[in-house]
């Protein structure tokens, strides 16, 4: 298939420019589009076609449920039951954004989407593009990210081109996504709020809205009202490795693998700016500074795939706090190593 790549600057585009994206989503063609948080693969909600063919182009699994993209509350109305008033209150502060909810469903909202769920994961992105392209298609549409499965998702566009060229008909690249992390996903158990999967709308801030306290739930423990969180996930080809503890004790642990490293054997390190020139190899990547991990966030599935271009054969990853949007790092990074994590203090 011809993959067409349309180049949009997301400051500043003629929304006449989407046209012909909006018009094939309309007649249930796939398309690759930017968000806030990574760019997504979407299909119009209601097409069970389009719907199947995201998960064999992706090689997702089919039990793993999709989110519904929406640009106003009345497609929110389309696509759920009921909006409680703790959803209400996150919606007014937190949409458009990187807020993930699951509500109950209506039946129209097929299985295809929710993985015989009685429930439907909706979010309102605020991307200037991913906007224009949902109010032009005037139908909810439903987005994984846009990579192949197990892959880390795409931020930039040539992410997208690796992973999909000629298997969807239209990419649109609007360059680097702000977050670079998926969106925060969060429901109610029995009126309970739970983190599915953190972000960067953080528990924090979660909780400052609902004024009340938000959990978060953890991977292999949860029941399956988290199907994503038991797949592996955001995995460079390498094997990873992620070191948690003091910065001092992590440094000391890095390097003394290193030092141990097998002839020839090629190991990159992924480290905070403030430590990159104390580990004893060429080969280490820049995650940005400890006290700015927005900058880390979004650097992350880039490095993991600049890893794979740089085919090394084991990848040793600084940890960081695990609090504010650090939790969803962490989150990503335990995934993206495979649950391979040494503790030192
Ligand atoms: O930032 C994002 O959320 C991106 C962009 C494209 O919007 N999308 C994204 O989609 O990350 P995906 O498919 O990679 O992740 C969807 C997550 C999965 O962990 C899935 O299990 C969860 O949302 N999910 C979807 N529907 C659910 C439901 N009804 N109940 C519980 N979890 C659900
Ligand atoms: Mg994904």
């Amino acid at each position: 298939m011809q993959t067409t790549v349309l180049k949009v600057n997301p400051d500043s585009f003629e929304p006449s420019i989407l046209y012909p994206v909006a018009r094939a989503l309309q007649r249930g063609e796939l398309v690759a589009f930017p968000t806030e948080t990574v760019y997504g693969l979407g299909a119009i909600y209601r097409d069970e076609t389009a719907l199947r063919r995201i998960f064999t182009t992706k090689g997702r699994p089919n039990d793993n449920p999709l989110i519904v993209h929406i640009w106003n509350l009345d497609q929110l109305t389309e696509l759920v039951q009921e909006i409680n008033t703790k959803f209400q209150k996150l919606i007014a502060a937190y949409w458009p954004g990187p807020l993930t909810l699951i509500f109950p469903k209506k039946p129209a909202v097929p299985d295809e989407i929710t993985a015989g769920l009685p429930t439907v994961a909706v979010r309102m992105p605020s991307h200037p593009v991913a906007r224009e392209l949902l109010r032009l298609t005037g139908i909810p549409v439903a987005a994984p990210s846009a990579n192949l499965s197990g892959k880390p998702s795409p931020t930039l566009g040539e992410h997208v081109m690796a992973d999909l060229n000629g298997k969807i008909p239209w990419i649109i690249d609007a360059g680097p996504c702000n977050a670079g992390l998926e969106s925060t996903v969060l429901m109610l158990d029995q009126a309970k709020p739970i983190i599915l999967r953190p972000g960067f709308i953080t528990r924090e801030m979660l909780e400052e809205v609902l004024q009340e306290p938000v959990t978060v739930a953890t991977g292999q423990t949860d029941r399956p009202s988290a199907p994503g969180m038991k797949y592996r996930h955001y995995a460079p080809e390498a094997p990873a490795i992620l070191v948690m503890g003091s910065k001092d004790a992590i440094v000391s642990k890095i390097n003394a693998i290193l030092r141990q490293r097998r002839e020839k054997e090629r190991i990159a390190v992924i480290g905070s700016s403030e430590n990159l020139s104390k580990y004893e190899t060429e080969l280490v990547l820049d995650m940005g500074s400890e006290h700015h991990l927005e900058l880390a966030a979004n650097r992350l599935y880039n490095l993991l795939r600049t890893c794979d271009r740089l085919k090394v054969d084991r990848i040793l990853i600084e940890g960081v706090a695990d609090h504010g949007i650090g939790a969803a790092l962490i989150n990503r990074l335990y995934k993206a190593s495979g649950g391979n994590v040494i503790n030192v203090t």
